[in-house]
């Protein structure tokens, strides 16, 4: 039986790729959130979403959990057509969305009770999990206290828990590690590294350019569209940093549409 390097070496070569983008767009009435966008991402690699505010990030990832139609282009993930093939790539993705709803009134464990719950998870795979889970988060010194009670940090670690317990090969987080703390942030992306030496594959949008650096791949949008699909090295190029890089990326096509509304 393959281990899993094996397998992600094997999905890595496949032509199909673990997440296929092809033209997708998606517009809010006269508003276009997500234009022509296309790319390929392998299996087994963490990816980062970069790019300005209102950039269609979230839009972006939405339509990659089947939580919103493209308005036209396809997406596939494992191979699965989003809408075509939903439930299945649902049982396949772990998603957690910019604002990721835990039970605020439940205990720590009882949170994760009842996402097992969803997924059927129980007797000694339940135990195993849990164990699991909230080790790494470091929650499990902390099982009992309600959730609303919890710091920033802990919150997401505990929601990025919730999402792993079901040991998606897809996970597509939406800016996880918002205002937490860099400790905690530190945590966090070492939880990442571990899921990804098991062989998920990992899309993960972050407005912080050091978590950037920690990408295999990062995808740099602004303004509906992709500018950048490469390794964070190759998108910093010339610059003194990545955060250097994006704003004059960002610039340059700014400054190309201004000189084109104006005809010069
Ligand atoms: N349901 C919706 N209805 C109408 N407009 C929407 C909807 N969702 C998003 N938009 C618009 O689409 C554009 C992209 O929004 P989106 O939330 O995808 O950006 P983002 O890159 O995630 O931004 P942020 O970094 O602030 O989270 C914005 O102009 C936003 O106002
Ligand atoms: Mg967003």
């Amino acid at each position: 039986m393959p281990g899993s390097a094996d397998r992600r070496m094997a999905e890595d070569r496949s032509p199909a790729g673990m997440i296929v983008a092809s033209g997708v767009h998606r517009s809010f009435g006269a508003l276009t959130a997500v234009s022509d966008v296309s790319f390929r991402l392998p299996a087994g690699r963490i990816v980062g979403l970069v790019g300005s505010d209102g950039a269609g990030k979230t839009t972006l990832l939405r339509m990659l959990a089947t939580m919103l139609v493209p308005s036209s282009g396809t997406i596939r993930v494992g191979g699965l057509d989003v809408v075509r093939e939903r439930s299945g790539v649902k049982g396949m993705i772990g998603y957690m969305p910019q604002r990721f709803g835990l039970y605020q009134d439940l205990t720590v464990a009882e949170n994760l009770d009842f996402f097992m719950d969803i997924y059927g998870i129980t007797g000694a795979e339940r135990r195993r999990r849990r164990e699991r889970y909230l080790g790494f988060s470091n929650l499990l010194a902390f099982t009992d206290r309600r959730a609303g009670d919890l710091s920033g940090g802990m919150k997401q670690k505990l929601g990025l828990a919730c999402v792993l317990v079901h040991e998606p090969r897809v996970l597509i987080l939406d800016e996880p590690t918002n205002g937490v703390d860099p400790v905690s942030r530190q945590e966090f992306w070492q939880i990442l590294a571990e899921m990804k030496q098991s062989g998920m594959t990992i899309l993960v949008s972050t407005a912080y350019l050091d978590e950037g650096e920690r990408c295999d791949r990062l995808l740099l949008m602004h303004n509906a569209r992709i500018l950048a699909d490469a390794a964070p090295a190759e998108v910093r190029a010339e610059f003194a940093s990545l955060e250097e890089a994006m704003i004059q990326r960002i610039r340059a096509v700014d400054a190309a549409l201004t000189e084109d509304a104006f005809g010069r």
